[in-house]
């Protein structure tokens, strides 16, 4: 399973990059507001950070001006990919962008049907919001579940990034139904490392090994 870091804080994809744990870097134009920087200017630097996709999303409605700003988006760097929304006009966009040979990512799917449509439309990516989903009353990981069953039934290509991941259990969920990324925020991610008997076993360790006086180095 991929890593995607959902952020678009640099001091974090650094740091994060130096653990080998992440495979790319997922943005939206929340996440580049938050970061207050300049969307090109960060979207090239995180580029030069990582090697895998990052994706930089547009936010025009209709299709023409999708295709101008992923035409000026995708010129960054050869890893960028595309974001577009849910809609007929992020889908037809989608297409036109995929056979061109730009990587998309469609975003904004809270539906089975909705990922089957971006599957259509040739999606490198499909983004499900586990996390939204769950927090208006539906069941984030059956959407999950129903998306991997239908994309296996046909063998489709588009890959399956659980995206609005929230918590430890979402990741676990994920990678037991199969799918093929997901997009945490960095706390998330380093989250996934703890558990109180690693810590309690270290601590042991180091007693007893204390107790030996001798030294490795
Ligand atoms: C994914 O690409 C989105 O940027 C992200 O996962 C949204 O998460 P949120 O629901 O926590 O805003």
């Amino acid at each position: 399973m991929k890593f995607f870091a959902d952020t678009a804080d640099i001091a974090d994809i650094k740091d994060l990059a130096e653990t080998g744990l992440i495979d790319g870097v997922t943005t939206n134009p929340s996440l580049i507001h938050k970061s207050g920087r300049d969307f090109i200017e960060v979207t090239k630097e995180i580029c030069g950070i990582v090697d895998g996709p990052v994706s930089a999303e547009v936010v025009a409605l209709d299709h023409e001006t999708m295709m101008k700003e992923a035409d000026k988006l995708r010129k960054i760097a050869d890893n960028v990919c595309i974001k577009v929304p849910l809609t007929l006009d992020g889908l037809k966009t989608c297409r036109a962008l995929t056979d061109d040979g730009t990587m998309v990512n469609v975003t904004l799917c809270f539906s089975a049907n909705q990922a089957l449509l971006a599957a259509k439309a040739g999606a490198t990516f499909v983004s499900p919001f586990v996390g939204r989903h769950d927090d208006n009353g539906f069941d984030g990981m059956k959407l999950i579940d129903d998306i991997r069953l239908i994309y296996d039934n046909y063998d489709f290509d588009t890959e399956i990034l659980v995206a609005s991941v929230r918590h430890a259990t979402h990741v676990l969920e994920a990678a037991k139904i199969g799918a093929d990324v997901m997009t945490a925020p960095p706390k998330v991610i380093r989250g996934l490392v703890n558990h109180v008997l690693t810590d309690k076993g270290i601590e042991g360790f180091l007693k007893d090994w204390q107790s030996t006086g001798q030294s490795i180095l």
